[in-house]
């Protein structure tokens, strides 16, 4: 039922303030007179001695779900002190890449049906490693399969491109972070940090949403163009691979995301005043690095849409023209939750306006059950 929208992505895309809430629901908990919140994750209660001694964690997942473990893998490095490593599924069955007893194998998939993402299951569990599924189907064949797991709880996600998932996915894992990484002194204002921020969450992807209308007009501009690169670095690298995955799934245009620490060994040959280039550079670490980025793409005259944080759009492209999206800032973390929100958006009304079907991309199935 698609309620008031016209499309399973546009609701999906306006409801995850909502299923943020529901994702994070008895997760999050109060600890009784002192202040501290605990995260429980009922399914990995059993097995987080083990996850916290493995040698490595690994992700694996394909699409969206993989963008998604890339969002999380600096935070849960950061707090766990796990070296976090990334798998795409097929990738690590063409290589038959080392899995080994003492790993953790995490695998993200939203229907939890995947070929490649089954398999590689398989072949972990084959090579001894612990199991753990990130999955939003209960009683799907990945949630069985694993030795044990979280479901997202972020309701049925219905548009082939997914949405909702994917931001209750990264929820999951900062949560997945917290739990594994100990409650040390010295990071308990961090701990803190992010607990605060993710209440405030759904709250702010509110807010985010209000750019509905910008997002409409910019794909207005955009409507006629062969192709659009994303650039993003370190939280929000991810941010940058998922935005191109929805634009080019959906709409139909080419779209490619790249890391902006690149851009000097090669994709910069491609920058001039017509192909369109959307810059993440909202507050964090990286800012400085992203600013220099833009002043290298000015000078390139190129054609820059900025995503940055609320009070930066000044600063953010002095010496040259583009155009600014401001959205709120949230703990680093967190960030790519609200970034990717303006992107969904832009897909969508990119594919509404190019007359291509939203729900249904041409030659796609909502879950790939074949290799
Ligand atoms: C569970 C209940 C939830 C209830 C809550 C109350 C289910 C599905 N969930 O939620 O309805 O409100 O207790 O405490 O009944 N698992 C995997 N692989 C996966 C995903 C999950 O093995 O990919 C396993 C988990 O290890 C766990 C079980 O499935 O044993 C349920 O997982 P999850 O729904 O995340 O657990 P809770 O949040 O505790
Ligand atoms: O169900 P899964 O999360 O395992 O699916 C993985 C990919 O097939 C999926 O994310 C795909 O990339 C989506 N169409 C992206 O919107």
């Amino acid at each position: 039922n698609k309620g008031r929208y016209e499309h399973y992505m546009q609701k999906e895309i306006h409801e995850q303030p909502e299923s943020l809430t529901t994702t994070m629901r008895g997760r999050l908990i109060q600890g009784g007179s002192c202040k501290a919140t605990t995260v429980l994750l009922g399914g990995l209660k059993d097995h987080m001695k083990t996850i916290r001694r493995s040698r490595r964690i690994v992700f694996v997942g394909c699409g969206t779900s993989y963008n998604a473990a890339l969002a999380a893998r600096p935070i849960l490095e950061e707090l766990s002190g796990v070296p976090v490593t990334m798998e795409i599924a097929s990738d690590l069955l063409d290589r038959q890449g080392p899995i080994y007893r003492e790993d953790t194998a995490v695998f993200v998939s939203q229907s939890g049906e995947t070929a490649d993402t089954l398999l590689a299951l398989e072949y972990a569990l084959d090579n001894g490693a612990l199991c753990v599924g990130i999955t939003n189907t209960v009683g799907s064949a990945i949630a069985r399969k694993t030795h044990c797991g979280v479901h997202i709880n972020a309701g049925a996600e219905i548009g082939v491109a997914s949405t909702k998932a994917y931001t209750s996915q990264i929820v999951v894992m900062a949560m997945l972070a917290l739990a594994v990484g100990g409650d040390t002194i010295s990071n308990q204002a961090r701990r803190e940090a992010i607990v605060d921020g993710l209440y405030d969450l759904p709250s702010k992807v509110r807010e985010v949403l209000k750019l509905d209308n910008e997002m409409k007009d910019l794909a207005k501009q955009l409507i006629a163009e062969q192709s659009l690169l994303v650039f993003g670095r370190g939280y929000n690298y991810a941010t940058a691979l998922e935005g191109a995955l929805k634009v080019k799934e959906v709409s139909l245009m080419h779209s490619e995301g790249m890391l902006a620490g690149e851009m000097k060994h090669g994709p910069l040959a491609l920058v001039d005043e017509n192909l369109p280039i959307i810059v993440i550079a909202t507050h964090d670490a990286c800012f400085s690095k992203q600013q220099s980025v833009i002043q290298q793409l000015h000078a390139r005259r190129g054609r820059l849409i900025v995503v940055c944080s609320k009070g930066d759009a000044a600063s953010v492209c002095s010496g040259g023209s583009c155009r600014v999206i401001e959205v709120p800032q949230v703990e680093d973390c967190l960030q790519p939750v609200v970034n990717i929100v303006p992107l969904q958006l832009l897909a969508y009304h990119l594919t509404v306006l190019r007359g291509h079907n939203v729900d249904q991309p041409r030659n796609l199935a909502k879950s790939v059950t074949t290799q």
